[in-house]
């Protein structure tokens, strides 16, 4: 039987060709300057992934709101930005004809106190557990500050295709606020944005027809959603694909399965706890959810957290659980990974997840997003990756981060 290679080109429905199977997933870079514009190195960082080899590469997430930050140092594209410097970075980005999409977010309650006194969510519910310290509870949308957010979304794409991205995606997983609403455990409103399913999913296809109206029928527009938040009264599998089929009806390109949030941040440690057996053999999470939502649907799929070996990705692939495989932490450590993984299929990629020693203080500091974070940085500035970089200094960095970051506007 012929198995699909991990180098073959994959065609959207709407005719836009991705050169290969390997997708850079979005990578939260923290490389925006003062203003929130992109620094030159954000070229130079993805001049390097684009010549690695990948077919796709989504931008870490860009905000669509410059009142509400996620990370200090987290790029904005609305009308203020000086979309010079963001033309710079899709030139670089796409030099090797692969594709660019910008990821566009709004983290709502998942904007650090030290960015957001009052941060906005769904509904005025706190984030829990270790990091719930780290954030004030949110107030709750109005009607008109969630149709403004909506606009801000749409607005925020229709700059990304002037800029030269080839494509967007929203992001809809990791407890931002399109998950949040979403999800029942966070969104308890009571009005047409919350309670039953169908009224939870109206924000996000609101966002996707706003943006399509903005970009067009051949844009690609596509979103990172979650399998599941795992979290006890969360957004759950069945639920994710009802979404998954509700935006394939209105016209969605592309589908990035991802899972989790910040309470449980499953995206990075993957659903090996809650999975089957096989699963846990496998290399990659959510799978399982992948191929029960395959059954349901031939929208292109990709599936993101895990892979770590050639095989690995091919048998993904050739199980028909998904079109195209999503790497974020192997990319960062090794850029040019697919011209690897293409040419040796006994490719393996391992290393040792940085930490402190003290889960806690991990956790606290995000050092998980610091210590990758600042590998990119070294990257950008035409550096090579450091694998032995001290997890003590990545979390003094994301103190000294906070420390420095621009300020916020205030929400008028
Ligand atoms: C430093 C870092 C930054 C990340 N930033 C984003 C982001 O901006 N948007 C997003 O959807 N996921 C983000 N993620 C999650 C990754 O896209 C991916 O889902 C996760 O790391 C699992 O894939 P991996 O096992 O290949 O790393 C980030 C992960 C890391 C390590």
């Amino acid at each position: 039987m012929s198995s699909i290679k991990l180098n073959e080109a994959f065609k959207l429905n709407n005719g836009v060709i991705l050169p290969n199977r390997i997708m850079k997933s979005a990578t939260s870079e923290q490389l925006g300057d003062k203003k929130r514009n992109p620094k030159p190195d954000l070229a130079t960082l993805y001049e390097t992934w684009s010549l690695g080899g990948a077919g796709l590469l989504v931008t870490g997430n860009i905000m669509v709101d410059r009142t509400a930050i996620g990370e200090p140092f987290n790029v904005v594209l609305d009308e203020e930005s000086d979309l010079f410097q963001f033309v710079r970075w899709t030139q670089l980005g796409t030099v090797k004809g692969n594709q660019l999409w910008a990821q566009l977010n709004h983290p709502g309650k998942q904007s650090p106190n030290v960015l957001s006194k009052v941060p906005v969510a769904p509904s005025a519910i706190s984030l829990e557990g270790d990091i719930a310290k780290a954030f004030n509870t949110p107030k709750a949308l109005s009607d008109d500050e969630i149709n403004q957010i909506i606009k801000r979304f749409a607005t925020s794409a229709r700059l990304a295709k002037k800029v030269g991205f080839t494509g967007v995606q929203i992001h809809g997983a990791h407890g931002y606020l399109v998950n949040q609403f979403l999800s029942s455990r966070h969104n308890q409103r009571t009005d047409n944005w919350g309670g039953t399913l169908e009224n939870r999913m109206k924000f996000v296809l609101d966002i996707y027809h706003a943006i399509r109206l903005e970009v067009g029928d051949n844009f690609p527009v596509a979103i990172k959603l979650n399998s599941a938040d795992f979290q006890k009264g969360g957004f759950t599998e069945e639920e994710s694909m009802q979404v998954v089929e509700a935006l394939v009806q209105v016209g969605i390109d592309f589908i990035e399965i991802s899972g989790g949030s910040y309470e449980n941040p499953m995206m990075v440690t993957g659903d090996v706890q809650t999975a089957s057996k096989s699963t846990r053999k496998r290399e990659a999470y959510f799978l399982n959810y992948a191929e029960a939502l395959r059954k349901r649907t031939d929208i292109p799929l990709a599936v993101t957290g895990g892979f770590r070996s050639s095989e690995g990705m091919m048998q993904a692939i050739n199980s028909g659980a998904t079109d195209i495989v999503g790497l974020a932490r192997p990319m960062i450590l090794k850029p040019d990974l697919p011209m690897a993984a293409f040419s040796d299929t006994k490719f393996v990629f391992n290393w040792n997840e940085p930490t402190t020693g003290f889960k806690k203080f991990d956790m606290m500091t995000m050092l998980t997003l610091i210590w990758y974070e600042k590998q990119m940085w070294r990257i950008g500035k035409g550096q090579a990756v450091k694998l032995k970089l001290s997890p003590w200094m990545a979390s003094l960095t994301s103190i000294w981060k906070v420390l420095t970051s621009p300020p916020v506007k205030r929400r008028s």
